[in-house]
C-alpha cells in the first residue's frame, strides 16, 4: 500500500475495462479537486481553437492540445461539451489550432470569457485557411485540420484533427504559457 492515502495501489498486469469505457467504479479514481490541483502544475501552451460553420466563426481558448501522430500528421484537442463552440466544431468537421504569442494574453481572455462570446473574432487579425476554418495571423503557428475522429469522454469531446496545413510565423517564438491558474511567459530562456 502506498504511503500517500490518496494513491491506491492497483494490481499490476490487470486491465480496467470499466475505466476504458469511461465509467470508472474502481475506488481508485481520485477526486476532481485533487486532479485539478495536480493539473495546475502542468505548464501548457495556450491556443485558440476556431471553426466556421455557415459563414459564422466560433472559438475558444484551450490548453488541452497535443500531437498524436506525424504520419499522417494528426493532433488532438479536448473541448468541453458545454463550450458554445463545441457543437459547431463537430458539425463543421474542421478546426484550426492557433498557438498564441506571449503578447496575446488579452486575446486569450477574450476567447475564454463568455461576455465576449458573440464578438470574439473582432479581436486579432483573422484569415481563412484551406479548410475554411479561421486562422489567426499573429499565431506562432496555426494548424489547419479536418476532423478525422471524435470521442466523447466524460464532460469533453476529443477531436482528432488531420492536419492539412501548417502556417509558421516569421517572428520570435515567444509562447504564452498557462500554469498554476495564471498566464506566464518563458522569459527565463533555455536551461
Ligand atoms: C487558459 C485556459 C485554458 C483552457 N483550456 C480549455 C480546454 O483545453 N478545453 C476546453 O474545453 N476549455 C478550455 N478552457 C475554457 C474555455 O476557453 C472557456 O470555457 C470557453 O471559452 C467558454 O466558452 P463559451 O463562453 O464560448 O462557452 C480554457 C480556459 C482558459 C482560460
Amino acid at each position: 500500500m502506498s504511503e500517500n492515502a490518496n494513491v491506491v495501489a492497483l494490481p499490476t498486469g490487470k486491465r480496467f475495462p470499466e475505466a476504458r469505457a469511461g465509467g470508472i467504479s474502481l475506488g481508485a479514481a481520485v477526486d476532481a479537486g485533487r486532479f485539478k490541483l495536480g493539473m495546475r502544475r502542468l505548464a501548457a501552451g495556450v491556443s485558440i481553437i476556431a471553426t466556421t460553420l455557415e459563414e459564422v466563426r466560433y472559438g475558444l481558448v484551450a490548453t488541452a492540445v497535443n500531437s498524436v501522430s506525424a504520419d499522417p500528421p494528426t493532433l488532438l484537442v479536448c473541448v468541453s461539451q458545454t463550450a458554445s463552440a463545441h457543437d459547431f466544431i463537430s458539425r463543421a468537421g474542421r478546426f484550426s489550432v492557433n498557438v498564441l504569442h506571449a503578447d496575446d494574453r488579452e486575446l486569450a481572455e477574450n476567447f475564454s470569457r463568455p461576455e465576449f462570446r458573440t464578438r470574439r473574432f473582432s479581436f486579432g487579425e483573422w484569415s481563412t485557411a484551406t479548410t475554411g476554418a479561421p486562422v489567426l495571423d499573429s499565431a506562432l503557428v496555426a494548424f489547419d485540420c479536418l476532423i478525422a475522429q471524435e470521442a466523447r469522454v466524460a464532460s469533453h469531446t476529443v477531436f482528432f484533427g488531420q492536419v492539412v496545413d501548417v502556417r509558421l510565423s516569421d517572428g520570435p517564438i515567444d509562447p504564452l504559457l498557462f500554469w498554476n491558474s495564471s498566464y506566464h511567459t518563458a522569459e527565463a530562456g533555455p536551461r
